[in-house]
């Protein structure tokens, strides 16, 4: 049976002085739990306080975003050996907001996620379709292409050690959570998707579900077939309302 795993993603928030609060929590929180994965993933400039905090807890942690060079002339950017050095587990790529904000394409997720595969590191490769997309009967079509570019590049293999998460625009912020079924529908597709080219890696893959998931909508969600755990966004700044959705992620 696959583990459930709910991640958190901070995205652009937080203060040393809140992230300590809030990082003691979930810690001291996850203490005694068993039975499901959990980890955070923070701002770049938060990593070195996050592993001083959760150094030698069950609670993993992550960056959000990664380069998809090993290093050079790319000002502003983070490889992902420098993610490796603050000991991440997890990176996301191929977030909505960076595919809209930043114009990521799937070719360019696909390069971040193998960079940071090879570094050691657990990609975390999001997708999932906007509302105008699901409106027009397309979001199939949509996520398939977002998840065939990395098989392209990289072949099924990549998934072996890797993490899908299947994140709806529209549900993203919005309070507006696909049902069960949807996200169930979704994830299903994703599945057998990967399992025309290799059975094994796609029973074995973790895929997560993230679009306004709450601690009243978490056990729901986890109780479909082929949801794996969650990505969540702003439930994860409220220490409460994390360790309630990690404990609806335990077995
Ligand atoms: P919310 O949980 O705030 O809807 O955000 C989901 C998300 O984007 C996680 O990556």
């Amino acid at each position: 049976m696959r583990r459930k795993l709910v991640a958190g993603n901070w995205k652009m928030h937080g203060t040393l002085a809140q992230n300590a609060v809030l990082l003691d929590a979930v810690r001291d929180g996850m203490s005694q739990a068993t039975g499901v994965d959990c980890a955070v993933c923070v701002p770049f400039p938060y990593l070195a306080q996050a592993q001083q905090k959760l150094s030698g807890s069950s609670v993993k942690w992550g960056a959000q975003n990664v380069h998809q060079l090993g290093k050079g002339a790319y000002t502003g950017e983070v490889s992902a050996a420098m993610l490796r050095d603050f000991e991440c587990s997890y990176v996301i790529v191929g977030h909505s907001e960076r595919r809209a904000c930043y114009g990521e394409s799937s070719h360019l997720v696909a390069e971040k996620f193998l960079a940071a595969q090879q570094a050691g590191l657990t990609p975390v490769l999001c997708m999932g379709e906007t509302l105008q997309q699901r409106e027009s009967g397309i979001t199939e079509t949509v996520v398939a292409g977002q998840l065939d570019a990395l098989i392209q590049l990289g072949g099924v293999q990549a998934l072996r050690n890797a993490v899908v998460a299947y994140e709806p625009v529209w549900a993203i912020g919005t309070g507006k959570t696909a049902t069960s079924e949807q996200a169930q529908a979704v994830h299903a597709f994703i599945r057998q998707r990967i399992a025309a080219e290799d059975s094994q890696i796609a029973a074995a893959l973790c895929i997560l579900y993230g679009g306004s998931v709450k601690a009243n909508n978490a056990a729901e969600l986890f109780a479909m077939p082929d949801i794996d755990g969650g990505l969540i966004g702003g439930a994860s700044l409220v220490a409460d309302e994390f360790l309630a959705i990690c404990r609806a992620g335990q077995v």
